[in-house]
């Protein structure tokens, strides 16, 4: 039976019975909507609506219902009722009778959804953080192990300057403590609670909603029910959060997938996820990050569905709020399961050291090195630049790296060179001399990792 059968003559139309219903969909905030139901119960012993053990047989029951069906999906799914409130409500009914009727007292579907998502956005946020410091783990201890190992940085795609591979680490280690701190402040604006808005003029009954925020575990409770019942800006945020992060995800896989070319060839994915081609034998092909670089469409998707579902919608609810859940649901598993795949990644690949530093050897990334060897000789910039670049041109005329001209030769395009030019040039010297906070050089390589190094210890406590 519907939740509304008093007003109507008729039954509703199948077919608009199966478009309005959203079952399907919100059967996924059932411990949520039992954890508000739960706490409510507890305002109505306050305010007398319920007995003492009126309210303890609904929150048995109500513990009991999702205990009994939350590994029993389908039989919530094969149910008729229109939402996951009307399901828990006919389920609590058909166990303990005209009781359970009581708890709906004050309490539109209205703010009980509004409530339902946020909580749903908490506990998500709670797997989704750990899965980034997950991967901020494993970028860690590729970071940890390859600090000697040299890579070619690039701007343009073009060979720039020497780095190392766990400098290229540390880098998404600081993009993913972004994404972090980010869905910490979104999760911290989200956790206040609408319910005891009504259906979107405030409850008629004295209710204490600071206490029943308290008891679902808020900080606090919203100030105007009207908004409290429209407001959507949570979903907008966490998903803008998570399409950041699914966007480093990619520039990630982007790194990893060239990396990982025959041209390149720096890193091995190992075979465990890798897939074949079935046509050309000698393939093996990094799907996974093409998938994690793929699927971020489908974050950005949901987060232009939303911001497209909420614009110029009257205050204050409107049904095609219940849309929400399905974009929220996709764009939030979508980024977890990156995330994993991310870690799965990193876990299962293999360093070729030797050909990175060869590659970071062969592009001339030591020629802004030699400009500043001029610089440091009392040249203007500009000049050393020019002089700089006369030399790459020599040095690809004479198929030689620079370290490799003759001092004689260098002498003609600049008579200020020295012998000491060959210990500028190496690739480690160009590494050691980035020293200020933040560069490239071992000191400070090992001063980031052990910030992180405590940070991540304190996170994962
Ligand atoms: N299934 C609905 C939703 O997700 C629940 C709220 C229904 N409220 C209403 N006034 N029809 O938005």
């Amino acid at each position: 039976m519907s939740l509304w059968g008093g007003r109507f003559k008729k039954v509703s139309n199948i077919h608009f019975k199966k478009f309005n219903n959203s079952l399907n969909m919100d059967y996924r905030l059932i411990k949520d909507d039992i954890k508000s139901s739960i706490a409510w119960s507890k305002i109505l012993l306050d305010i007398k609506i319920l007995t003492n053990c009126e309210q303890k047989l609904i929150e048995k029951t109500l513990k009991w219902i999702l205990k009994k069906y939350i590994c029993n999906i389908n039989e919530i799914l094969s149910s008729d009722s229109e939402d996951i409130h009307s399901w828990i409500e006919s389920t609590l009914v058909k166990k303990i009778g005209k009781l359970g009727k009581k708890l709906y007292t004050g309490r539109s579907r209205n703010d009980q959804i509004a409530t339902n998502l946020k909580l749903w956005c908490k506990r998500k946020s709670n797997r989704i953080l750990k899965e980034i410091i997950k991967l901020q783990r494993n970028f860690f201890n590729h970071a940890s192990l390859q600090q000697n190992t040299i890579i070619p940085g690039y701007t343009h795609l073009q060979r720039a300057q020497p780095i190392t591979f766990s400098y290229w680490c540390l880098a998404y280690i600081d993009m993913l403590e972004r994404d972090r701190l980010r869905m910490l402040d979104t999760i911290k604006r989200l956790d206040i609670s609408p319910l005891g808005s009504g259906a979107i003029a405030g409850t008629s009954w004295n209710i204490n909603r600071k206490k029943l925020a308290e008891l679902m575990g808020f900080s606090n409770c919203t100030t105007n029910a009207l908004d409290s019942v429209s407001d959507r800006d949570f979903i907008l945020e966490i998903l803008s959060t998570a399409s950041i992060s699914m966007m480093h995800l990619s520039r990630f896989s982007e790194d990893l997938i060239f990396y990982n070319s025959g041209e390149a060839n720096f890193i091995e994915l190992s075979d465990e996820i890798t897939s074949g081609s079935s046509l050309m034998p000698q393939k093996k092909n990094p799907d996974i990050l093409e998938l994690i670089r793929g699927k971020c469409s489908g974050v950005y998707g949901s987060l232009i569905s939303m911001f497209t579902l909420f614009k110029g919608l009257p205050l204050s609810y409107n049904k095609d709020f219940q849309e929400d859940k399905k974009y929220l649901f996709q764009g939030l598993d979508i980024w977890e399961d990156c995330l994993k795949m991310s870690s799965l990644v990193l876990n299962n690949m293999k360093l070729n050291s030797l050909r990175c530093k060869q590659t970071a050897q062969e592009g001339y990334s030591n020629a802004t090195e030699l400009a500043d060897y001029l610089v440091s000789k009392g040249i203007s910039f500009r000049d050393a630049h020019h002089i700089s670049g006369k030399i790459v041109i020599e040095a690809i005329h004479q198929n030689k790296y620079l370290e490799e001209l003759d001092l004689l030769l260098l002498k003609k395009y600049c008579s200020i060179i020295e012998k000491d030019i060959y210990q500028y040039l190496t690739l480690e010297s160009c590494l050691e001399k980035k020293n200020a906070i933040g560069g490239v050089s071992k000191i400070q390589t090992k001063i980031a990792l052990d910030n992180i190094e405590k940070r991540l210890i304190s996170l994962e406590k």
